[in-house]
């Protein structure tokens, strides 16, 4: 009898996982089988994983892995050229682990409480990451760093924040990728490395979000900020949450959005708001905008009656506001002329270069500079004016042809009419009378 035949749970996840190929022993030592009466295997076999006789496995088993062992076990295999070749599998996630906190501190002060292999991977049931129930497969990731990264206790006592799981679920990349299931959003692991888990510091990650977003990473680069050593680069705009912004990604109209609401509900709560007040919601002022939605720009911007860089940026973002709404009006009015009788192919295809203008407009601002934006602006606009123009003529051509028709029309109903009278005069003439009847 074999492992498997007493120990029916284990062997159930293990045969399910991508390690059914290698044998028990491989973790666990022990005999390759073993010979017993039925009556006597039945005695251990009942109770599966929780067996309650103590059972002779024999002097090379091993038991358990201790959890300090277990990245050296995973690692005979894993870390192993030769074996992991024909599988196309990397190597280096045990040399890699020791880099890490987590391994770092397991080895250095024996704390077993960090994240080992099989905290990721789990014990049996260990799966390809490209299966949807594989717990590192992307979706899966903030859960099961969460399982320990989430425990108040447990963090408190290495001066971990918590917080850190929740943020990440709010920011436009957790619910990218929770909600709307897209891979190509950054978890937890992209930053920190799937084996390396280190926060990297903040110029890595510069470069971690240029890695994705590659067009604002360069005009970024072109901007005075990115000239400033205290400046904290994209994070300083687009990080939200109490000073652990690196986590909740935001769009920055979004808190910007928010402020305003909170301005509208102020005002609905008033009873008689003076007109005053009224302004003041209706245009709130850049100023108490940044202060309360991107409090950090005031480490810098902080004189700012004389300072012209927030009505600047709000000015920048107007125009790139306006520009997508003509955009979005031109887009339409092409539809609803191409549902019509005409062909708007042409124009559909000019119109590509607009849309091609707008995705690059939204990278363009990050180099703070007008001229720069005023440039893309036009251009978006000349081909919006254009393709208006071109819908513009072949409308009228349209109502012309139409015009034309008429003259065609009255003809037709007045040649038909005339056959009408002449046949029914014809009729009258031959048509035979019909008999009469002879009752
Ligand atoms: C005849 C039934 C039987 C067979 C066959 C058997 N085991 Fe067990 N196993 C048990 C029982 C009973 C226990 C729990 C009591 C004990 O520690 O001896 C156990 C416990 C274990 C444990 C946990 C030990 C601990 O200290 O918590 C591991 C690991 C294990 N077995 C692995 C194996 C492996 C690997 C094989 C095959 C090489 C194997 N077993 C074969 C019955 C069996
Ligand atoms: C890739 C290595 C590996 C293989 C292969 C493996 N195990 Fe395990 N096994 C582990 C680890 C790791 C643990 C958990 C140790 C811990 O958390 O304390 C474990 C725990 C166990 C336990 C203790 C109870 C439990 O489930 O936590 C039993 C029993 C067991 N294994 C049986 C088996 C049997 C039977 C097989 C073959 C069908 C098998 N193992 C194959 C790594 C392995
Ligand atoms: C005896 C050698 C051996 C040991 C020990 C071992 N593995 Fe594996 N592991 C393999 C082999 C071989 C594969 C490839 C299987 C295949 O693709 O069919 C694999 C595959 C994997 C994969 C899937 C990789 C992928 O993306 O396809 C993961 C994850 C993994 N092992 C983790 C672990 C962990 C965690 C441990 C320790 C608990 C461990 N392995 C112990 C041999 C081993
Ligand atoms: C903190 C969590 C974590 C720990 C600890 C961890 N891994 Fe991984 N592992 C991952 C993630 C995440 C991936 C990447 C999955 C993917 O491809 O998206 C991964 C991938 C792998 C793969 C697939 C090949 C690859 O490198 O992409 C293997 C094999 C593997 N790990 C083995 C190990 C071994 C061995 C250990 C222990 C030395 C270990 N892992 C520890 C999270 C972890
Ligand atoms: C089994 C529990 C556990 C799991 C699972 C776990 N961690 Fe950790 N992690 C810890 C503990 C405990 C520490 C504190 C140890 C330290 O700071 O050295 C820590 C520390 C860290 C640190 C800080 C390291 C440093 O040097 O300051 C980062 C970053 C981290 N974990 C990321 C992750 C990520 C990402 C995942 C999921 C892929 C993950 N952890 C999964 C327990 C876990
Ligand atoms: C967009 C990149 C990014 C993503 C995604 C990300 N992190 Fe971080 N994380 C960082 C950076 C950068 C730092 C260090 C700077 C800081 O303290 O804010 C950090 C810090 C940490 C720390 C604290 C380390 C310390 O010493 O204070 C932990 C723990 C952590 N991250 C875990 C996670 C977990 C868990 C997830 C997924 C839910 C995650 N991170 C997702 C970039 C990221
Ligand atoms: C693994 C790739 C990846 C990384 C790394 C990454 N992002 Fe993203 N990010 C995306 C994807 C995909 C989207 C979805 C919208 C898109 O396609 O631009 C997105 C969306 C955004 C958005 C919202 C844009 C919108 O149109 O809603 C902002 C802002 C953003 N990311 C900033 C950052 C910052 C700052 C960092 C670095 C801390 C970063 N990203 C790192 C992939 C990434
Ligand atoms: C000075 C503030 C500021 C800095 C610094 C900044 N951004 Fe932005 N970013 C903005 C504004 C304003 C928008 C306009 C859209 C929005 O988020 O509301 C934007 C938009 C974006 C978008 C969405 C663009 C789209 O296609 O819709 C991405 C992605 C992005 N930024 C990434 C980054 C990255 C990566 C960095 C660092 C290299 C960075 N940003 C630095 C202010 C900033
Ligand atoms: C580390 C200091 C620092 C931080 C933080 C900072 N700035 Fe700046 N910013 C500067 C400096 C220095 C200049 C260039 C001098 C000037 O023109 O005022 C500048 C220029 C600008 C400009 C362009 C002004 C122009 O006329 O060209 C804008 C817009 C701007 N900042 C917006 C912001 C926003 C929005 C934030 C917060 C998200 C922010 N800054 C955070 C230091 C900073």
């Amino acid at each position: 009898m074999t492992c498997g035949t007493c120990h029916v749970e284990a062997k159930e996840q293990w045969s399910g996982s991508v390690h059914a190929s290698i044998r028990c022993q491989e973790c666990h030592g022990g005999e390759g089988t073993y010979t017993l009466s039925s009556d006597e295997a039945a005695a251990y076999v009942s109770r599966g994983d929780a067996p309650s006789r103590s059972f002779d496995h024999g002097p090379s088993f091993a038991g358990p892995p201790d959890r300090r062992q277990i990245p050296e076990l995973c690692g005979n295999c894993h870390a192993d050229v030769e074996r992991m070749n024909p599988f196309g599998l990397r190597t280096d996630q045990l040399a890699r682990y020791w880099t890490s906190g987590h391994g770092k501190t397991l080895r250095e002060k024996g704390d077993d409480r960090v994240a080992v292999c099989t905290d990721c991977h789990g014990n049996h049931d260990v799966l390809g990451s490209r299966d949807p129930n594989c717990k590192t497969h992307p979706k899966n990731i903030p859960d099961t760093c969460a399982t320990c990264h989430v425990d108040t206790a447990l963090m408190g006592e290495f001066d971990l924040p918590v917080e850190v799981v929740e943020e990440y679920r709010q920011s436009v990349h957790g619910t990218l990728l929770l909600e709307q299931g897209d891979t190509g959003a950054p978890t937890c692991a992209t930053c920190h490395g799937n084996h390396s888990a280190m926060p990297p510091g903040f110029a890595t990650v510069g470069a971690v979000c240029g890695q994705c977003h590659q067009h604002a990473a360069i005009e970024f680069a072109k901007s005075v900020h990115s000239t400033l050593s205290d400046h904290k680069g994209c994070v300083q705009c687009h990080g939200g949450g109490e000073g652990r912004h690196f986590h909740l990604i935001e769009r920055i109209t979004k808190p910007t959005g928010l402020l305003i609401q909170r301005y509208e509900h102020l005002l609905a709560s008033e009873p008689s708001p003076t007109p005053q007040r009224i302004n003041e919601a209706l245009n709130p002022d850049p100023r108490r905008i940044m202060e309360h939605a991107l409090p950090t720009c005031m480490e810098c911007h902080d004189d700012l009656e004389d300072d012209e860089s927030l009505p600047k940026l709000f000015q920048l973002l107007e125009e790139i506001a306006k520009a997508e709404q003509r955009y979005v009006a031109t887009a339409r009015r092409l539809d609803e002329v191409g549902q019509g009788v005409l062909l708007v192919d042409n124009q559909r295809f000019k119109f590509e270069d607009a849309r091609t203008h707008l995705i690059e407009l939204a990278p363009l601002q990050h180099t703070l500079d007008n001229s720069v934006i005023d440039g893309k602006v036009d251009e978006l606009n000349v081909v919006c004016a254009q393709v208006n123009k071109e819908l513009d003529e072949l409308e009228r051509g349209l109502r012309l042809r139409r015009g034309a028709l008429i003259p065609i029309w009255v003809f037709a109903l007045v040649f038909a009419g005339a056959c009408y009278a002449k046949y029914k005069r014809l009729k009258l003439r031959h048509v035979k009378p019909l008999p009469a009847r002879s009752d």
